[in-house]
């Protein structure tokens, strides 16, 4: 492979919670352009979330031209195009037609309680945790697939007779970036692949072997064959369909967004780990080829793979409402009227004035895994305004990660020494400098945050020789901003107490 000039490039494409991002990067790893799009969120109930996937295969189209336009660059400086993508989020889709049967139902939904409990009556939840290294929760994509089939009309049979596909959203984009139905005259078919880490977060997939597991397929309720081939995180899995953009380019990297952020932060060796600030938080650290399994909370995934290479393991603690906390007070409550504005109001005060938000909008995952819990404020007095509210909601996000830095101590044998930070909400110094105080240990922002599509990038251009090794990337990574601990360990532990308090309050709410 030639070695890439300076006209070349790398696109990734970030298809996240809330939006669709297309990212322009060079060999250094700086951002070029980039175009963005947000699609709807979907609450036709309490606790479902769904997402439109024909909108959010439109925003892709569109962003991909909108980077591409504004860097101007085409197809033929892209060495390779890199997919990211929020995780577990479930698409089903006819073959024939490239329809989805149901809208997407989203990682956050937990329409799917009464399936896992009916799994764990029927199978134990032991049975899942050894095959696949996760709890049985609603977070994952299995019974999301089982629900769809339960619950559209034909779907079931339809499944069976090899008619109807599954994707998380790459295996989703790919296909149609790759032809999709592909009925045209010279149209390829989509090609049907997912990688080692998408494939992770399935419960479906042998975390040993990382094949399909056909006795955790049966026992949920789906059929083998509409599962997408699983491949590892960096290989040309297809070329862009005809009349299109990307015509011909190598689609040549997938990685699930927070084992992107995991590769973008360049944390390549055992006991190096991040923490991403998003919709939710996620924490990931890289136990290397051990397949460590929590007795933590913590869920056991596949780090990364490389072509040709072992899997590189993870432990991650995964916390599903951080991010969409602040959301949730600006356009539910109307506390504050733009995201930027909770760190200035939480600024005007020196503490919570008591208040603790725990928002358990989810029930809560990563450590305690509790379907029946529901989000709460408490410690309220006359004394607690608005600006302690704030105050209250940047602290969870803090709370919630010290306590899975906590689980991760417990069960890897490497100490945390520093914790690496990325994604939208480490721009907030009051959040940032509140978790090194109860973390006890450095936060460590760098320079180039975009993570997440970095990831992505780096996974599609080494495949292509574009980068020609992890060192390499490595290289690229750069300390910006440090914030150390400013209070003592009895004021931590007097804070994580009252924290654990609150937290105790969310339980045993939903019957
Ligand atoms: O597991 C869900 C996670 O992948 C979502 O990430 O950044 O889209 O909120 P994000």
């Amino acid at each position: 492979t030639k070695r890439p000039t300076d006209d070349q490039y790398v696109l990734a494409i970030d298809q996240g919670t809330t939006s669709t991002r297309a990212v322009v990067f060079d060999h250094a790893g700086q951002v070029v352009s980039s175009g963005q799009r947000e699609h709807q969120q979907i609450f036709p109930q309490p606790g479902w979330v769904e997402h439109d996937a024909m909108e959010i295969w439109r925003n892709t189209r569109e962003v991909i031209g909108l980077a591409l336009a504004d860097a101007d660059v085409n197809r033929h400086s892209l060495a390779g195009v890199g997919i990211t993508n929020q995780r577990e989020t479930t698409v089903v889709w006819d073959r024939h037609t490239g329809v989805p049967i149901y809208h997407a139902i989203v990682w956050q939904d937990t329409r799917t309680q009464a399936i896992c409990d009916e799994l764990e009556a029927s199978h134990g939840s032991a049975a899942f945790r050894d095959a696949a290294g996760l709890p049985l929760a609603t977070y994952f994509a299995g019974p999301k697939i089982r629900w769809i089939l339960d619950n559209v009309e034909g779907a079931r049979e339809r499944a069976e007779n090899g008619d109807l596909l599954f994707g998380t959203m790459d295996t989703w984009l790919i296909w149609n970036l790759t032809g999709g139905v592909g009925s045209g005259e010279g149209e390829r078919q989509g090609v049907h692949v997912t990688d080692v880490t998408n494939a992770s977060r399935t419960l479906l997939m042998n975390i040993d072997t990382l094949d399909w597991n056909e006795e955790l397929a049966e026992a949920i309720g789906v059929p083998v064959s509409m599962l997408p081939e699983i491949r590892t995180s960096s290989e040309v899995y297809g070329y862009g369909r005809r009349e299109s953009l990307l015509i011909d380019t190598p689609i040549s990297g997938v990685l699930g967004d927070q084992h992107a952020a995991t590769f973008g932060q360049a944390c390549f060796e055992p006991g190096q780990g991040k923490n991403t600030y998003g919709t939710g938080n996620f924490m990931l650290m890289n136990t290397g080829e051990d397949i460590v399994r929590s007795e933590n909370g913590l869920l056991t995934t596949v780090a990364y793979q490389l072509s040709g290479q072992k899997p590189v393991y993870a432990l991650e603690g995964s916390i599903a409402v951080t991010g969409s906390l602040i959301q949730w007070l600006r356009d539910n409550l109307g506390l504050i009227s733009s995201a930027q504005e909770v760190e200035s109001k939480a600024k005007k005060v020196e503490n919570n004035g008591g208040a603790y938000i725990v928002p358990a909008f989810s029930g809560l995952f990563a450590p305690h895994w509790r379907a029946d819990a529901r989000g709460v404020i408490v410690g309220l007095t006359r004394y607690v305004n608005q600006n302690h509210l704030c105050r209250a909601a940047l602290e969870s996000v803090a709370y919630q990660s010290a306590e899975v830095v906590e689980a991760m101590g417990a069960d890897a044998s490497d100490e945390l020494t520093e914790l690496k930070v990325d994604g939208g909400m480490v721009v907030n110094e009051t959040l940032m400098q509140f978790q090194a105080d109860v973390l006890g240990v450095d936060v460590v922002r760098p320079k180039i945050i975009e993570t997440t599509a970095l990831g992505a990038a780096y996974a599609a251009g080494l495949a292509v020789g574009f980068w020609e090794s992890t060192e390499e990337v490595a290289a690229n990574w750069a300390e910006d901003v440090r914030w150390s601990p400013q209070i003592d360990d009895a004021e931590r532990q007097r804070l994580m107490r009252q924290w654990s308090k609150a937290v105790e309050k969310t339980f045993d709410w939903v019957d």
